[in-house]
């Protein structure tokens, strides 16, 4: 049995939870504002992502007042969320999008720009121009391996993820909607098929899930020995 796109969307559109650089279900979010949070949920959870992400769109209400801002200003405001080679990189890339007049609105175009790479690009693209690609973090990884029960080393996590693809492509629901197909799946990692203790009763991918089926689902994804 495949899982339906439709069934998570539906959950989605019940349960999604509420975040600031968030668009209602349906509608598309700003890029700006999908790239801002991208960045800074990059190496750092929400909870913490949250003040600072407030902060800089207050002071820096579009692309090009970050652009034109001087650096110092920029780690300034960035200082506590660490990492600072995505301040740098975030300041390039602003610069380099006023300089283009927005945000490309393709996966190439994007990957190209300073400290954007290939998950960031699909999640950008997908969430803030609605194209039907799936961003791939270690939440869609987990996701994956548990629905198919398999192990986790790369080959197989890559089957995984086309058969997502595939999902997102073959399904109109979806299709119609890869923005809210993205943010569902990152709830679900979050909230229900979390790495310990999954929620899997309240899943609606439980009947089509093989680890569940398996009574074991936190054995998913196996780790590759060291
Ligand atoms: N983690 C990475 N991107 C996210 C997003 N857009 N919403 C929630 N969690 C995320």
């Amino acid at each position: 049995m495949t899982p339906s796109a439709s069934a998570l969307l539906d959950w989605y559109a019940h349960q999604r939870r509420v975040l600031p650089w968030r668009a209602l279900p349906g509608q598309v979010a700003d890029p700006y504002a999908v790239w801002l949070s991208e960045i800074m949920l990059q190496q750092t959870t929400v909870v913490t992502v949250m003040p600072y992400y407030e902060r800089f769109l207050k002071c820096y209400p579009t692309v090009q007042d970050l652009a034109e801002a001087p650096l110092q200003d920029v780690l300034a405001l960035w200082a506590g969320l660490g990492y600072y080679s995505r301040a740098r990189n975030l300041h390039a890339c602003a610069q380099a999008v006023a300089a283009l007049g927005g945000f490309p609105p393709d996966v190439a175009g994007l990957q190209a720009l300073p400290g954007i790479g290939a998950y960031t690009a699909r999640a950008v693209a997908a969430i803030a121009f609605g194209v039907p690609v799936v961003p791939v973090d270690g939440n869609v990884e987990r996701i994956t391996s548990r629905l198919h029960a398999e192990d986790a080393p790369l080959p197989g996590v890559r089957r995984r993820l086309d058969h997502l693809a595939t999902l997102l492509n073959d399904d109109p629901a979806a299709r119609a909607a890869p923005s809210d197909f993205a943010q569902a799946l990152f709830d679900l990692g979050a909230g229900l098929c979390t790495p310990r203790r999954p929620s899997c009763l309240m899943c609606p991918w439980r009947s089509v899930c093989r680890a569940y089926a398996s009574g074991e689902p936190e054995r998913f994804p196996v780790r590759a020995p060291r």
